[in-house]
């Protein structure tokens, strides 16, 4: 049963969790040194998929990844700098 601060957050969890399980999904890829792409792109295609791939409520699609081993190494790309994307705050309340 979900807290009353719980229900205060808005809409369901499911894609707050499914992030963050697509994201470990692509470290372990990684560390594994395997290849990875996060991709909302097929979404489009989602009942389609649903169909070939045989997802049925209370499953539904929110994404996919595509995994592999690559065959080539391609070059990080620029990263913004860390303050421009974080802000960190010191100290807190008492
Ligand atoms: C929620 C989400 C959806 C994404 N959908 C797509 C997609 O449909 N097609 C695609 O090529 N990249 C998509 N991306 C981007 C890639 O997963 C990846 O983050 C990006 O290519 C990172 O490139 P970089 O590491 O070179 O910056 C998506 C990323 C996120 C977080």
């Amino acid at each position: 049963m979900r807290s009353a601060a719980s229900r205060k957050i808005s809409g369901s969890g499911l894609p707050r969790g499914t992030s963050a399980a697509t994201m470990l999904l692509l470290l372990q890829a990684r560390a594994e040194g395997l290849g990875a792409c996060w991709m909302a792109g097929p979404t489009v295609a989602r009942r389609d998929i649903a169909e070939l791939i045989g997802i049925r409520e209370p499953w539904r699609m929110l994404g996919a990844v595509a995994l592999g081993w690559p065959d080539e190494a391609p070059n990080a790309t620029p990263r913004r700098a860390l303050e421009k994307i974080a802000t960190w705050f010191e100290g807190g309340s008492k």
